[in-house]
């Protein structure tokens, strides 16, 4: 195999998108779009999550030191897409229809809709030139009863609940189908999860 040099990119990694929920100075829910998220291992299981530049949800992380990451499918979208595309600091963002609930252990919002929501609590910040990577010890995760405890069948239950995949300013279903550019599914966002 012959191989060429090409700048930094990640075009060939999809990743995995998450919903993260904090909540601001006024108890106001707030939830981003985010796909800089992975695992990491300290003699138990954790996370790793990189925030680029100012937003809200860096904002309120800092302040409080919890959040939830909610796992996107396709039913969550033009949700998610328009969560990713909107700033925060807009009173407007978080219109009626967007439903939450409280962590069961650590005051964190979690999206109803989102069949999967990790409660998080970071543990390190290492700040960068001007983003910030936050180490995160997973203090609960909530999941759908429909996806029942055991790990039988997981195969058909990813198949089920069709994680959103990302790269290339795109995302792509679990079969892989192209389901748009970043900003295009959020046209169908009618204020509320289909
Ligand atoms: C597909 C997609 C993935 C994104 N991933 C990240 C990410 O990993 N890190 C980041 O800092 N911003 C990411 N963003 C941008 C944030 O979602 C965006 O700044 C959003 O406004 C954050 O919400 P907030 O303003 O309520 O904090 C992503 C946006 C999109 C559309």
């Amino acid at each position: 195999m012959s191989k060429i040099s090409i700048s930094p990119t990640n075009d060939y990694c999809p990743q995995t998108l998450f919903l993260y929920g904090t909540y601001d100075d006024e108890g106001k829910a707030d939830f981003g779009l985010f796909c800089w998220f992975s695992y990491i291992w300290d003699g138990e299981l954790g996370v790793m999550a990189c925030i680029g530049g100012d937003k809200l949800t860096r904002e309120n992380i800092h302040k409080r030191k919890v959040f939830s990451a909610n796992l996107v499918t396709e039913n969550l979208l033009p949700l998610a897409d328009y969560l990713g595309n909107t700033n925060g600091h807009d009173p407007e963002k978080m219109t009626p229809g967007i439903e939450t609930e409280e962590g069961r252990v650590l005051p964190v919002p979690v999206l109803t809709a989102s069949p999967v929501n990790y409660e998080l609590e970071v543990k390190q910040f290492i700040p960068l030139k001007d983003g910030e990577v936050m180490l995160c010890a997973i203090r609960n995760v909530l999941q759908d009863d429909l996806l029942g405890g055991s790990k039988d069948g997981s195969t058909e239950k990813l198949a089920a609940i069709a994680p959103i995949r990302t790269t290339c300013n795109r995302y792509f279903s679990w079969s892989g189908a192209n389901l748009g550019g970043w900003g295009e599914p959020m046209a169908q966002w009618k204020g509320k999860v289909e």
